[in-house]
């Protein structure tokens, strides 16, 4: 699920007044099972050795390679047990608002729909797949658990401090962790932003592609950074661990750095800076032959 714009205001017909609606696991049809194992299959195939080792134990804790789209009510089961999370279904983006507090209470809102099998390889909104492959397996670390329930709580603090004004800044922080995040890991970079992950193109592009910037992660650089919902990333941040993400994120108060970042620039999204720490600094030449870049 990213967190982002969104039509509704109000719960659909048949949602409760916290959106969650049933997952319906039992009107899934086996075509609909069978384009989650092609996609489950796709990506076991490029993971090793490209995802973080977090993710892929995630992966195994949850069983999640057993066949057919996860059931929500065995996988939360699990999760609990690991993390104290559970995976509910939403009927598309929530408000803010609706999503922070499902984050600071643990429960990971999850599209109940999968793709269709002419859309394997990209799709904007996020389905079950994206929603599930890609976010779940790293919610079984107790690390990242606790950074994304931190994150809820931010997005609640944020709203009391400035209203929707500092959701910009916030959306950037999970988009360039949550989304598409990379981390250092004996040395070596891999993925582990539900984006990247979910993705069989950008699991490749986000690592071994000249195109984009990999840069180290920098808060309120990150805050300040633009980004992209239509393509692959201009920029890859990267963060040294999971534990130095959730140390950094939890012991900074935010409001002075919202304050901060407000009366600065936005850095455009390609650009680097004289203070970044720069692990690729790409040509970009994937995204100038492509037009039409929406940016956020
Ligand atoms: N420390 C942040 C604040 O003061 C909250 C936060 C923690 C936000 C972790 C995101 C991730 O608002
Ligand atoms: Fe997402």
């Amino acid at each position: 699920m990213a967190q982002d714009t969104h039509v509704l205001t109000r719960p659909p017909e048949g949602a409760g007044a916290d959106w969650t609606i049933p997952q319906g696991w039992d009107a899934y049809t086996t075509a609909e099972h069978a384009i989650w194992d092609t996609l489950y299959a796709r990506q076991l195939a490029l993971l090793p050795g490209r995802a973080s080792a977090a993710f892929l134990r995630g992966l195994d804790a949850l069983r999640l390679s057993e066949a057919g789209i996860p059931n929500f009510e065995e996988l939360s089961q699990r999760l609990m047990a690991l993390t104290g999370w559970q995976v509910v279904a939403v009927p598309g983006l929530v408000p803010d608002d609706v999503f922070f507090d499902h984050l600071a209470n643990r429960r990971f809102v999850a599209g109940n729909f999968i793709r269709r099998a002419d859309q394997l390889d990209y799709l904007e909104e996020p389905d079950v797949f994206h929603d599930v492959f890609g976010h779940v397996p790293l919610l079984a670390d107790p690390v990242f658990a606790d950074y994304m329930a931190a994150y809820g709580r931010g997005g609640l603090r944020a709203l009391d401090l400035g209203g929707e004004k500092y959701l910009k800044y916030l959306s950037r922080l999970y988009w360039y962790t949550v989304e598409f995040g990379l981390v250092e890991e004996g040395g070596a970079l891999r993925i582990y932003g539900s984006g990247i992950v979910s993705s069989g193109a950008e699991s490749v592009f986000a690592l071994d592609d000249g195109s984009p910037n990999r840069i180290g992660f920098d808060l309120e650089r990150v805050m300040r950074t633009e980004y992209r919902i239509d393509d692959f990333q201009q920029n890859y941040f990267v963060i040294p661990s999971f534990d130095e993400l959730l140390r950094v994120t939890v012991e900074t108060d935010f409001a002075p750095v919202y304050a901060a970042v407000a009366a600065q620039d936005t850095i455009r999204i390609a650009d680097i800076l004289p203070g970044d720490r720069v692990f690729t600094r790409g040509t970009q030449a994937y995204a100038q032959a492509r037009a039409g870049a929406k940016l956020v």
